[in-house]
């Protein structure tokens, strides 16, 4: 890919307000944008995210409801993917979670998953004294990187999206909970991510200066 094609594709992602509802992502763009978030990279090789992938109408409108920065976005949209993120208990180094993750997920030596759940035990007691509040943060930050490798899949594949940061994560969580799609023991919300195809003239792209933002030290 020409660097030119690259660039062209990060212009051409905004944040889409209003989407085609007829438009449909097909299975094939729509598994290359969630591979390309299970891809990523995360602290220590935790994975600490699942991504959950609404269509139904129905709860569409329902999550709508609480989220008043996707209004028109979620009811519209294609598709509205649900980044969770494992909570505190997950992310112990002598959870379930870890231990199948390094033991038996990722295949590695013996002597190698012991060094990674060591490093976790040590995150956790010197950086984050072992507060839940952290932790989760640390959890959550690693789910955005997810984030921002779906968005520029989404962007060569020319989907649209919309990340949606404002929602009320207590009354998304109560609802994806009492309809048994979400488990609080393990998984926090941490963003939503609406996908499908624009149905608007986006404004024209606004950002501080290359120079503003990059100091090169030589
Ligand atoms: C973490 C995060 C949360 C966001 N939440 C919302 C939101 O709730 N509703 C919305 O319309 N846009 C939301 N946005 C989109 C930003 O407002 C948008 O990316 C920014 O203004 C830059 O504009 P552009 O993406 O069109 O270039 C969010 C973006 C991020 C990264």
């Amino acid at each position: 890919m020409k660097n030119d094609e690259i660039l062209r594709a990060l212009n051409y992602r905004y944040a889409c307000k209003s989407f085609d509802s007829n438009k449909k992502i097909n299975d094939e763009d729509l598994k290359l944008i969630l591979e390309s978030g299970r891809l990523s990279p995360s602290s220590i090789g935790i994975e600490p995210w699942e991504f959950l992938v609404i269509s139904n109408d129905e709860l569409k409108n329902e999550l709508a409801n609480f989220a008043p920065g996707g209004k028109k976005q979620i009811p519209t949209c294609s598709h509205l993917v649900i980044l969770l993120n494992r909570n505190a208990n997950d992310l112990k180094a002598d959870s379930e979670y870890l231990n199948e993750l390094f033991n038996e997920d990722k295949h590695l030596p013996k002597e190698v998953s012991e060094l990674l759940l060591k490093m976790i035990k040590d995150v956790n007691d010197n950086r984050f004294k072992n507060d839940e509040k952290e932790i989760n943060h640390y959890s959550r930050e690693q789910t955005y990187i997810a984030l921002g490798t779906m968005l520029t899949t989404s962007s060569l594949l020319k989907v649209d999206s919309c990340v949606i940061g404002g929602y009320n994560a207590e009354a998304v969580t109560k609802l994806l909970s009492d309809r048994n799609i979400l488990d609080t023991n393990h998984f926090n919300i941490s963003c939503m991510l609406a996908l499908g195809y624009r149905n608007e003239n986006p404004a024209p792209k606004t950002r501080r200066t290359f120079e503003e933002v990059v100091k090169f030290i030589k």
